[in-house]
């Protein structure tokens, strides 16, 4: 297993190119399963969590390639409709593939995702979705198994939450349906967007994309032909490598970016008095002469979001004051807390309100990754920190940041991948 050993602290000078987002990714390469022939898809982060799904897709008997952020999908070839325990209890995203199978073969079996580090989550949303469409779902022996003998039908759906995966799920499925799918409360995020888009322009009729009202005009299982294009930049890397900055008070550009998708995320960094300057495709941010402290309150999109909380957890911590940050949308998204806290950060939590007092030296410690974005605020911290901070089980930063470590030592952290001994 790898670790990663950073040494603090440190000035960061240049620039990083942003990757494609793993989050839009997924759902499109799911989305694949509803295409009769060859996708190419390019700008794909080649993280773990991409090779997982595509494992997912060969075991399934799906054909591909991923050379040079560009994979070829030919999922013609599929014969097999199970996901398997193996593969969804390391990626819960597995469970995208719920939809597509569903409608384009009638059956559909996934491991059903237990709880993770940040939660429960639930996929109930998903599940009655798909019943409206006319779906038997039961789960058996830890499987949803999910039947539609007849194929899928539009139905009206009102999700009782926001759920991003959920709407993926459902559009997807909608996609191959028969007849109107309408769902209200739909997800509004880029990487829901942009799905919606690519399927859009590839023959699935949607109306009203970029809004909570989803209108799909079901093809009664016609596949559907889907045209080359490329993964949008990740919102949610660019976030964490601005606070990358803000943290070291450094000016850094970001090159490859969307800065429109990124608005909750620079105001807050605005409001701390860094400078932005937003050049549409790049952004450059400066050092703040005070860094002032933050309220923040993570929503859907287009609110701030949870992705971005442990970034911002960190980087409160050289802020001039009392900082309060509330997760709205995870009930155990704190486990960050307490690794800061053996770096000398002075944190209090209360339920899901964390409130934040500094500024606080911190320094080099022995720290734990416990999910994706929490593992990255330990990277933020540990480059502010004074002398060695050591960042054990770092699978998790590997399942959704693309070259993390080469990225932020060509723009000057110190940061050495090693092997854990025992
Ligand atoms: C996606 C993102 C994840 C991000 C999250 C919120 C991907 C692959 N992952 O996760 O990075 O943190 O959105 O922006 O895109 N819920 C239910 N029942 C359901 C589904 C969800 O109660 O069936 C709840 C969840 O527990 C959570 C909330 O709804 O409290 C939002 O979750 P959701 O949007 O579904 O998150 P994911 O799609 O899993």
């Amino acid at each position: 297993m790898d670790y990663l050993k950073i040494e603090g602290p440190v000035y960061l000078e240049g620039s990083i190119d942003i990757s494609g987002a793993k989050n839009a990714a997924l759902p499109l390469i799911a989305s694949t399963i509803l295409a009769k022939d060859d996708v190419c898809i390019s700008n794909v982060p080649e993280v773990v969590d991409i090779k997982t799904l595509l494992k997912l897709l060969g075991n399934l008997g799906a054909e591909f390639e991923l050379k040079n952020n560009q994979v070829n999908i030919n999922t013609s070839t599929i014969t097999k409709t199970t996901a398997t325990y193996d593969i969804v209890r390391t990626m819960r995203a597995s469970i995208l593939v719920l939809g597509p199978i569903l409608a384009r073969f009638g059956h559909c079996e996934v491991s059903l995702p237990g709880g993770c580090a940040i939660g429960q989550r639930p996929i109930d949303l998903h599940l009655k979705a798909l019943e409206q469409m006319g779906a038997n779902i039961s789960i058996e022996s830890g499987y949803v198994k999910a039947t539609a003998k007849d194929g899928l039908k539009g139905a009206d759906i009102i999700f009782d939450k926001i759920t991003v995966t959920g709407t993926a799920n459902v559009v997807m499925a909608a996609a191959l349906a028969k007849g109107k799918t309408t769902i209200t409360n739909a997800a509004r995020e880029p990487e829901v967007v942009q799905l919606c888009e690519v399927l859009n322009q590839n023959g699935v009729n949607i109306k009203g994309i970029g809004t909570s009202v989803l209108e799909i005009e079901g093809r009664n299982k016609e596949l559907v032909e889907i045209k080359p294009f490329g993964i949008i930049p990740d919102r949610i890397e660019a976030g964490t490598y601005l606070c990358a900055a803000a943290i070291t008070n450094s000016t850094l550009t970001l090159n490859n970016v969307c800065t429109k998708h990124l608005g909750s995320v620079t105001a807050k960094l605005e409001e701390m008095g860094f400078g932005i300057e937003d050049n549409q495709e790049s952004i450059t941010i400066k050092p703040a002469k005070v860094i002032k402290p933050v309220r923040i309150v993570t929503q859907e999109y287009p609110g701030f979001p949870t992705d971005m909380q442990a970034q911002f957890l960190a980087l409160a911590t050289q802020a001039e004051g009392a900082s309060v940050i509330e997760e709205r949308l995870f009930e155990n998204r704190f486990m960050h807390v307490s690794e800061l806290q053996r770096m000398g950060a002075d944190i209090a939590l209360n339920g899901n309100v964390a409130t934040v007092s500094g500024k606080t030296p911190l320094s080099g410690a022995d720290v734990m990754a416990t999910d994706l974005r929490a593992s990255s605020a330990l990277v933020l911290a540990a480059l502010v920190a004074r002398g060695t901070s050591n960042i054990h089980r770092i699978y998790h930063l590997d399942r959704g940041y693309d070259s993390l470590e080469e990225k932020l030592v060509k723009v000057g952290a110190k940061i050495q991948r090693l092997k854990e001994s025992i």
